[in-house]
């Protein structure tokens, strides 16, 4: 095949950050997908419906014209959150989805969760609006290991969360583990999941043997080949409830390249082309347009897109590096050569 036309496709977990970084990542991801959910883990965290409906006319004044991006938000719950707020959230048809971090469990998450049953109200009021929880899925137990963070996770929180929430409608992000993946098949209706090209595409040893690489390192960290083989599986599967999230989370270059480096790999720049070629992998290219562009949407209730997108095949070098402002970015696979080329975005 040398030539693939899709429906415009949604990334259903984005990290677009403010100011610099979001002026030079916002192009991307609108040249990239039609609409993105935006993560709300900002500093200070987007906790309220005027923030996100502010943060979303910054992401729209970083949009260039030409395109017809559209940022669904979302809000980021804390051990403060009231059902008030979830109900201005979903009068205002802005915000579609609120964010749960357990406190610690990743980047900007420290204003997260600590209790989740001080929640019970909140989700309850989201389960009646018809909101959807979108879940960062791993322990923050200092004696769970950082690879079995999120399969405990899945025992201790997330599938006594479904069921004693049976109504409300939960997604399970940036799944990383074959037993991710065993519990979204088993579960009951209204769970799904995001999966990142670079679950995927890559395992722990492309990140750790020959030399730590730190532009791949992201949480939940890169699991096994076996882990891997599970997600790519259920993607390219005939399953509705497996679903593209790029998770593209730029970092500057510096605060990457660390002593102590950041967690979050930056995909916006190639993440349609870097999923196409995981999918070919598979041999699975005609189940790329129901993953891209079409199961995320129904299960979010919006209307597929109408717009198309075409791929050719052609190989191309992605960028050493993207410039943020003073500082820069790294991108997935920078240097390096893919396949398969994205020709019109909008
Ligand atoms: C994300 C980020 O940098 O905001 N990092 C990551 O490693 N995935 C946060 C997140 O999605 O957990
Ligand atoms: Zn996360
Ligand atoms: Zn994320």
């Amino acid at each position: 095949m040398q030539r693939l036309e899709l429906r415009q496709p949604d990334d259903w977990h984005v990290h677009l950050r403010d100011e610099d970084i979001l002026v030079a990542v916002a192009p991307l991801t609108a040249r990239q997908f039609r609409r993105a959910l935006v993560m709300p883990n900002l500093a200070p965290p987007v906790t309220t419906t005027a923030a996100a409906m502010a943060y979303r006319q910054r992401i729209l004044a970083a949009v260039p014209s030409g395109f017809s991006f559209e940022p669904l938000m979302t809000l980021y719950l804390t051990d403060q959150t009231a059902p008030a707020e979830i109900e201005r959230a979903a009068l205002s048809k802005v915000v579609m989805a609120c964010k749960l971090y357990p406190a610690g469990a990743t980047t900007h998450s420290d204003a997260g969760v600590t209790e989740i049953h001080r929640l019970d109200t909140v989700f309850a009021c989201m389960a009646e609006h018809g909101m959807v929880l979108s879940v960062h899925g791993e322990v923050v137990d200092k004696d769970v290991d950082i690879f079995d963070r999120e399969e405990r996770f899945i025992e201790r929180t997330l599938a006594p969360l479904c069921e004693r929430h049976p109504r409300l409608k939960v997604v399970f992000e940036h799944i990383t583990t074959a037993a991710a993946v065993r519990f979204i098949k088993r579960a009951r209706p209204g769970v799904a999941a995001t999966l990142t090209p670079q679950h995927l595409l890559l395992n722990r040893n492309d990140m750790l043997v020959g030399g730590i690489r730190p532009h791949l390192y992201c949480l939940p960290i890169l699991k096994t080949e076996n882990d891997r083989n599970h997600l790519l599986g259920a993607a390219t599967s005939d399953d509705a409830r497996f679903f593209a999230g790029t998770d593209s989370a730029p970092h500057s270059r510096h605060s990457k390249e660390s002593a102590c480096g950041c967690a979050g790999v930056f995909s916006a720049h190639a993440a349609v082309e870097l999923y196409a070629t995981a999918f070919e992998q598979a041999g699975a290219l005609d189940r790329l347009e129901a993953f891209l562009a079409e199961r995320g949407a129904d299960f979010y209730g919006v209307p597929r897109n109408t717009g198309q997108i075409v791929l050719e095949r052609g190989d191309w070098v992605m960028d050493t590096q993207i410039s943020a402002g003073k500082d820069c970015l790294i991108p997935y696979g920078a240097g390096q050569t893919l396949g398969w080329r994205l020709k019109r975005g909008d």
